[in-house]
């Protein structure tokens, strides 16, 4: 247990080494599975997803996100699906394309040539504010100020320690217990204060402004009874969106920095590409497919560090997988990031080679050798969001600096909630020339 808090990665692999894909050990009465090979992991997450719920994780993250599409499950879950599905329709998400690129504008313009800055704090702080501004309006009143504070602070409880422990945790009085029951208090009453006003303007319906909140507000179940969310419905999706949003395409952009900064020669042809695409203007919506190079570049990165990491399921049932019975009950740790570092499927996988994600090597790769967002009924619902986010910020960014490590920084890869470098990214962006 303390080796898994301390280092699941180091223990994963050291029994992904030793006794192959699929790994079983207990911990006191409980059953637990290492799958560790992407086609076996598919087999839990697509092929036999009915015999599983969520897993451990989840259960304790419904404390802070109640019963959104994170943590919901069964035909509530399939619901609250159909009804988010449109808001992520690929028309839609490239509305925020605006947002996304005034956000890596204003990190910009933070950046100073040759400053020594916390990159990771940086994208941390941008993707929030993308995703917070996406979900309740072009510019943030103080409420949802306090909402994306108070996000990122219950976060950082999340990520100090491990959630198995939470539960447990949450019955002591521990002053950071306390502070942390606050932060949920703070979160909700303001989220709830923000869907009253909405519920209140004009028309009623909250619609209007074009936001992800207003779409919540508006939707309806047409495939099933035709009503909409409760406004404790709206809130617990809202919250999910921001917290399942942020840290993740965060990580993903502060790898990719982190990775670029190490290969001078495929930082060469980002740059290049940049130059053919844009040619010195900042991209937009429609730049978007021309930027395939930098996609790759992101893909690459998120294979070697995938933001999140560890894919959990608990077994409802018995069910074979990979020729051995998972026990109902049973807790599934599914680490993405050893199944994408499978030399099977990446040959020389500690290889860092964007070409991975680019023509016939692409596209003779079935989908499920890259679980990265997951797949099967719970894949996630943000890919085209993320993705375009993190496009549109590496080619505004990229233009404009080449990111350099800061000297005697050591990046150390801890996995928490999320993959993260342990003590940030300390970075220096020196100005390129115009
Ligand atoms: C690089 C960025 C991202 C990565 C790597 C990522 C990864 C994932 C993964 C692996 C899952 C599946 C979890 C499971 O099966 O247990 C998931 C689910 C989810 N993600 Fe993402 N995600 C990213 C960005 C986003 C964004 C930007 C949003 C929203 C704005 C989002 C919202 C969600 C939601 C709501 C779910 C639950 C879907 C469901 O169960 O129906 N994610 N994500």
């Amino acid at each position: 247990m303390a080796g898994l808090h301390r280092d699941p990665l180091a223990v994963m692999s050291g029994l992904h080494r030793r006794h192959g894909d699929l790994v079983h050990f207990r911990i006191g009465p409980q059953h637990v599975f290492c799958v560790l090979r992407a086609d076996l992991i598919r087999e839990v997450l697509v092929k036999h997803q009915k015999s599983f719920k969520k897993g451990p994780g989840f259960e304790a993250a419904r404390i802070v996100l109640g019963n959104g599409l994170l943590t919901s499950e069964g035909d509530f879950h399939l619901r609250q699906r159909r009804m988010l599905q449109p808001a992520f329709h690929r028309r839609r998400v490239a509305a925020y394309a605006d947002i996304m690129v005034e956000e890596a504008v204003r990190v910009g313009d933070a950046w100073d040539d040759g400053d020594v800055r916390d990159v990771a704090e940086d994208m941390s702080g941008l993707a929030l504010r993308v995703v917070s501004r996406a979900l309740f309006g072009a510019e943030l009143d103080d409420d949802a100020r306090q909402i994306s504070r108070a996000v990122a602070e219950v976060g950082e409880f999340f990520d100090y320690l491990t959630v198995a422990l939470l539960p447990v945790l949450l019955r002591t009085p521990l002053p950071r217990v306390r502070r942390f029951r606050r932060g949920i208090d703070d979160l909700e009453s303001a989220t709830e204060r923000v869907i009253a006003a909405r519920r209140a303007d004009a028309n009623g319906d909250g619609d209007g402004d074009g936001d992800l909140l207003a779409i919540l507000l508006a939707a309806r179940d047409v495939e099933g009874d035709g009503t909409g969310m409760t406004d404790e419905q709206v809130r617990d999706e809202a919250l999910t969106l921001i917290t399942a949003g942020h840290e993740t395409t965060a990580n993903g952009l502060t790898w990719t920095w982190h990775m670029l900064a190490q290969h001078p020669e495929v930082e060469e042809r980002f740059h290049a590409e940049l130059a053919e695409v844009l040619g010195g203007r900042s991209p937009g919506v429609d730049d978007a497919p021309a930027l395939e190079y930098t996609e790759a570049v992101l893909l690459e990165s998120m294979r070697l560090y995938p933001p999140a990491w560890g894919i959990e399921r608990r077994a409802v049932c018995d069910q074979e997988i990979g020729g051995y019975v998972v026990p109902a009950g049973a807790a599934v740790l599914m680490p993405t990031y050893i199944a994408n570092r499978d030399e099977r499927v990446y040959p020389e996988p500690l290889r860092f080679d964007p070409e991975r994600f680019r023509g016939d090597a692409a596209a003779e790769r079935p989908d499920w050798a890259y679980p990265l967002f997951g797949a099967g009924t719970r894949k996630c619902i943000g890919v085209g969001f993320a993705m375009l986010e993190a496009v549109l910020v590496l080619a505004e960014l990229g233009q404009r600096f080449r990111v350099r490590p800061a000297p005697g920084h050591e990046v150390v890869p801890q996995a928490r909630v999320s993959l993260r470098p342990r003590d940030g990214l300390w970075m220096r962006p020196e100005a390129r020339a115009a």
